[in-house]
């Protein structure tokens, strides 16, 4: 008998932000209300190249929304698919426990929805993705149909001796590995309508050779004008889901100063240079910015990072701090 708890409905907003959300809990658990659409849209990942995709997502972008609960809130949502889909749906939450992570109980076809209600028992940031059997569910997956969720402990983040970690913001980003099908000329297969790729889809992920490996959807998706910004003092979290692969992310030119892969309630990893994501999971690091310029967030398998697009660009402004670093001798030709 949930009746007596309160209901409160989260609007979920795209990636890279998080939705609005308290990080310490007022009150006993709650019914947290979350909708989600399953949406297949032609997408470009690539504007050099043109490549593209039918991808399968929620809500509409790669990776799918961002959802915040605390331990022991209850996530009720609502899916629903779309009548002029052309594909079946469902969600596998890796925080909810029973029926595939909800999957088994989820599966819904182009004008059908569902309402699924899981207790948020783990804390930590999870994996949640589309799941609908067989070699389908790394179809979904590997067009973009995954996302992460974050539960927080109802009293916050803290470091190893109990003291309370806070953040300023959250930076919330989706690794995606894609595998996009080639003609005879190497080019970049086009396809007319969600599904058209399947066949071809499949040659391709078997090789496990992904043609673009990126962060939020598509290559310079969060640099140039795309690019995070935040001010020197600023704390930032980073909310990193890996749906299907490995990853390492590394801030360059900073720290993890407290790392989660795992569990909120295990002490976090402190002054952490690269940290792990497993693929099939969510990460979170934490770091106050100490100096101004660009930061670049990346996989630091360069050649993924580089040449397959898992990069992305912090802005940061405010005063340079000399004493952590100071150019003593400007680039200048020397004699002998
Ligand atoms: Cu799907």
């Amino acid at each position: 008998d949930l009746s007596g708890l309160e209901r409160v409905r989260q609007e979920l907003v795209d990636p890279p932000f998080a939705p609005e959300h308290e990080q310490v809990a007022s009150g006993p658990p709650k019914i947290v209300e979350i909708e989600m659409v399953t949406h297949e849209r032609l997408m470009t990942i690539d504007e050099d190249t043109g490549a593209s995709i039918w991808a399968l997502t929620y809500n509409g972008s790669v990776p799918g929304p961002l959802i915040i609960v605390h331990q022991d809130d209850y996530v009720e949502l609502t899916l629903r698919n779309p009548v002029e889909s052309a594909m079946e749906h469902n969600i596998d939450f890796h925080a909810s426990t029973g029926a595939l992570g909800g999957g088994g109980l989820t599966h819904i076809y182009p004008g059908e929805e569902t309402v699924l209600r899981w207790k948020a028992t783990k804390t930590g940031c999870f994996t949640y993705h589309c799941a609908p059997g067989g070699a389908m569910i790394p179809y979904h997956v590997c067009h973009g149909m995954n996302g992460a969720i974050m539960v927080l402990p109802r009293d916050g983040l803290k470091d190893a001796e109990g003291n309370p970690l806070r953040y300023d913001s959250i930076a919330y980003f989706g690794e995606q590995d894609y595998y996009l099908p080639r003609d005879e000329n190497g080019d970049f297969k086009l396809y007319d309508t969600a599904g058209d790729d399947y066949a071809d889809s499949l040659e391709a992920m078997a090789t496990l050779v992904p043609t673009h490996q990126v962060f939020n959807g598509a290559v310079g998706a969060l640099t140039g004008a795309n690019a995070l910004k935040a001010q020197v003092g600023q704390t930032v979290l980073m909310v990193h889901n890996s749906c299907n692969v490995d990853s390492r992310p590394h801030l360059i030119g900073g720290h993890g100063n407290f790392v989660w892969e795992t569990s909120f309630t295990d002490p976090p990893l402190t002054g952490v240079e690269t940290w792990f994501v497993r693929g099939g999971c969510a990460a979170a690091a934490m770091y106050t910015f100490e100096q101004p310029g660009v930061y670049a967030y990346v996989n630091h398998n360069l050649i993924i990072a580089a040449l397959k697009g898992a990069t992305a660009h912090f802005v940061v402004e405010g005063p340079w701090d000399n004493d952590l670093m100071e150019q003593v001798v400007a680039p200048r030709p020397f004699e002998g």
